[in-house]
């Protein structure tokens, strides 16, 4: 794992839209995971300029979203195909043909899961997945006590998490209460992991996450055990990491990050 730490929210952002691009020129019919939330919202503004100012082109790209709620349809202003049409499908050039969300109106739910899975296995595996962390410590809708080896599948969400995303459904007597989500075995299974994390409130667990034990009970924490994980955070979500002196000193020295520095 790798650990960079940025001045501000905004630079982080720009630098994890910085890493998707270059997975996308690089490879142009990647495979992108792709996360929802208050924190990413930059990361696709950014996916967005470069695509009409440098011509970024996702025309050949499929991406796979980490998780949905149960219950809603994509029409739904508080939904996951919702949030990913208008922040980011409607404004680049994928084709949303190849842009897979959970469904979480199926009636069969675990027939979903399944045929979920089996999407991503058969478009090759994820390349890249990009991930925040919940105040819970979750990645996707990985509640604490997931099992770290667990699929795609329907989770019952916290009172932490339905508190954090209340505001998005004017109220947690509003919110969906069950979610689909990949797994967190999903998770370790794509080829290189970006977690996002900005701003203080996020300071504490994000150093329990990728400081502290490996755990069910934080389940980013399993982003230690990918076979390549980079967390990119703003100072203030840094302020509690212990080994900062070696993350600077790496991002600063290592050749791969030499394109990505100032
Ligand atoms: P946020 O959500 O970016 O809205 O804080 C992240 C998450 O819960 O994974």
């Amino acid at each position: 794992m790798e650990v960079i730490i940025q001045p501000t929210r905004e630079a982080a952002a720009l630098l994890t839209a910085k890493v998707i691009a270059d997975e996308v020129r690089k490879n142009p019919s990647a495979v992108l995971g792709l996360a929802t939330g208050a924190t990413v919202e930059p990361v696709y503004a950014n996916l967005i300029e470069m695509h009409h100012k440098e011509g970024l082109d996702f025309s050949l790209c499929k991406s796979f979203n980490l998780d949905e709620y149960v219950g809603l349809s994509g029409d739904h202003p508080g939904s996951y195909r919702y949030f990913m049409n208008s922040h980011l499908f409607d404004h680049i050039n994928i084709d949303k043909r190849n842009t897979r969300v959970p469904n979480g109106m199926a009636s069969d739910l675990a027939a979903e899961c399944l045929t979920y899975e089996e999407a991503i296995w058969h478009a090759g595996g994820i390349d890249l997945q990009l991930v925040g962390i919940g105040m819970d410590g979750h990645i996707g809708f990985n509640e604490p006590m997931s099992s770290l080896q667990s699929r795609t599948r329907v989770k019952q969400l916290n009172p932490v998490t339905i508190r954090q995303n209340a505001g998005y459904f004017g109220g947690a007597d509003k919110m969906p209460r069950r979610a689909i989500t990949m797994g967190v075995g999903t998770i370790l299974d794509s080829q290189r992991c970006v977690l996002l994390a900005t701003g203080s409130a996020k300071a504490e667990i994000l150093a329990e996450a990728i400081e502290g034990p490996f755990c069910a009970r934080v389940t980013a924490s399993a982003l230690q055990w990918h076979r390549r994980a980079v967390v990119i955070v703003d100072e203030a979500c840094a302020a509690n990491l212990k080994n900062r002196e070696y993350y600077d000193w790496s991002f600063a020295h290592e050749p791969e990050w030499a394109p990505f520095r100032g």
